[in-house]
């Protein structure tokens, strides 16, 4: 951590005192401080305590005369390494997540490119309430890496989920990842996403539920990890941030296949995420179908299966990693997929778990691999997820 550039911005929650602790911990371990604190923060926690402590003036003030020379938001957001901002409330929640930006901090985080650490801290019902949910949501898929807040007694008086994570993990999380940030460095790493269409004629095809996030959740994740990242997806909406990746968009699974191929041979590790169709149309009508007959007959062929086509060729150095929806034997028939592909890894999703899967920002999964070893994980985010898949993935690596 040394040397490390760190912007904390503080906002009005009770927790802002701990926040004197974390400035604290980032000060002994060689890290530059500065602060940037909203109006509500500066009620809880005095400039002087924040300024000796970081021993960097406060930003708090947008119109700072005395700050002419320097557009401050603008410099504070390239000066960072990071920005953590602890305790953050519903407001700045909100506010970052919707593009407002009408103070010092909101304003510093709309300039910010850098990795943003959200601590949420509130009353348990404003945490758990729907619009709260969703705006973390939000910054979760602008690439925020949301602290979530921890159980216990909370300033009002009650007991609840809500409680800003303690400055000493918070402190662990940030120092964890800029460790982790560059253990794949030069590896190449080559990503499927999304679902494939299968043209039926010039308007219709065969498609699945799949929105690709967990594919695209694996790609940020890995490229922040210093990955050199291919992402081959179907048609989706999701849009990448991250400059280590190459995205290359397909319709088809034959499409899909292709691409993997003329790649495959010069990576490193493979993640095949998509929901590849299994099936398409023998021939695609060259005119729209009409409704002229009661019974509609369409002849399907199998398309390729670009998991086991890489399983057969790929060298002893190369990891490959891939998913099994099931739903039912889950467990059986997701061994067999790991074996009859030639996998190292494959992550099991189950359709009968509430709020994992297709259309959903969260997922569980069972990662089972080839040594016969089976992780099991909570129900999370899939930026989450795709950080264990990514953890798993490393340590199966330095083992070898
Ligand atoms: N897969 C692939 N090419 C295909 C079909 C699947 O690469 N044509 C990959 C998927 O990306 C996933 C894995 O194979 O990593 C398993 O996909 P899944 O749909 O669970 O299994 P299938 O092999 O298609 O078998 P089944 O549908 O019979 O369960």
């Amino acid at each position: 951590m040394t040397g490390k550039h760190i912007v904390i911005g503080i906002t009005g929650g009770i927790a802002a005192y701990k926040t004197m602790f974390l400035i604290r911990l980032f000060k002994s371990s060689g890290c530059e401080v500065r602060v940037v604190a909203t109006r509500s923060a500066l009620q809880f926690v005095t400039p002087l305590t924040i300024e000796t402590l970081s021993q960097n003036k406060l930003y708090s003030d947008l119109f700072d005369p005395t700050e002419h020379r320097d557009v401050q938001h603008i410099s504070m957001a390239d000066w960072a390494d990071c920005v953590v901002v602890a305790p953050a409330t519903a407001n700045i929640i909100g506010k970052y997540a919707c593009g407002i930006a009408d103070d010092a901090l909101s304003t510093m985080l709309l300039a910010c490119q850098k990795p943003i650490f959200i601590a949420p801290a509130m009353n348990d019902k404003m945490f758990a309430e729907p619009t709260v949910q969703h705006n973390i949501e939000l910054l979760r898929q602008k690439g925020c890496h949301i602290i979530a807040p921890t159980s216990g007694f909370l300033a009002c008086g009650t007991s609840g989920n809500g409680r800003m994570e303690e400055p000493e993990n918070i402190f662990t999380i940030i120092n964890q990842y800029f460790a982790a940030q560059q253990r794949f460095s030069g590896r190449k790493v080559m990503i499927t996403a999304g679902p494939t269409y299968e043209p039926i004629d010039p308007v219709r095809f065969i498609g699945n539920h799949s929105s690709g996030l967990m594919g695209f959740s694996l790609a940020e994740a890995a490229a922040e990890q210093g990955a050199e990242v291919t992402l081959i997806t179907g048609p989706t909406s999701l849009t990448t941030r991250h400059p280590n990746i190459q995205r290359v968009d397909v319709t088809t699974a034959e499409q899909m296949y292709q691409q993997c191929m003329a790649v495959v041979e010069s990576q490193d590790i493979m993640i095949m995420s998509a929901a590849v169709a299994d099936y398409t149309p023998a021939e695609v009508a060259p005119e729209k179908i009409k409704k002229n007959c009661d019974n509609l007959e369409l002849h399907l062929t199998k398309t390729k299966d670009i998991l086991a086509s890489i399983g057969k060729i790929k060298r002893p150095t190369q990891t490959l990693v891939g998913f099994a929806l099931e739903t039912e034997h889950e467990i059986e028939n997701a061994q067999k997929k790991l074996h009859n592909k030639n996998a190292d890894v494959i992550v099991l999703n189950s359709l009968r778990t509430k709020g994992a899967g297709f259309r959903t920002a969260t997922n569980k999964v069972i990662m089972l691999t080839k040594a016969g070893d089976a992780f099991e994980s909570e129900l999370k985010s899939k930026a989450d997820i795709a950080k264990d898949i990514l953890n798993l993935i490393y340590k199966l690596n330095s083992h070898e």
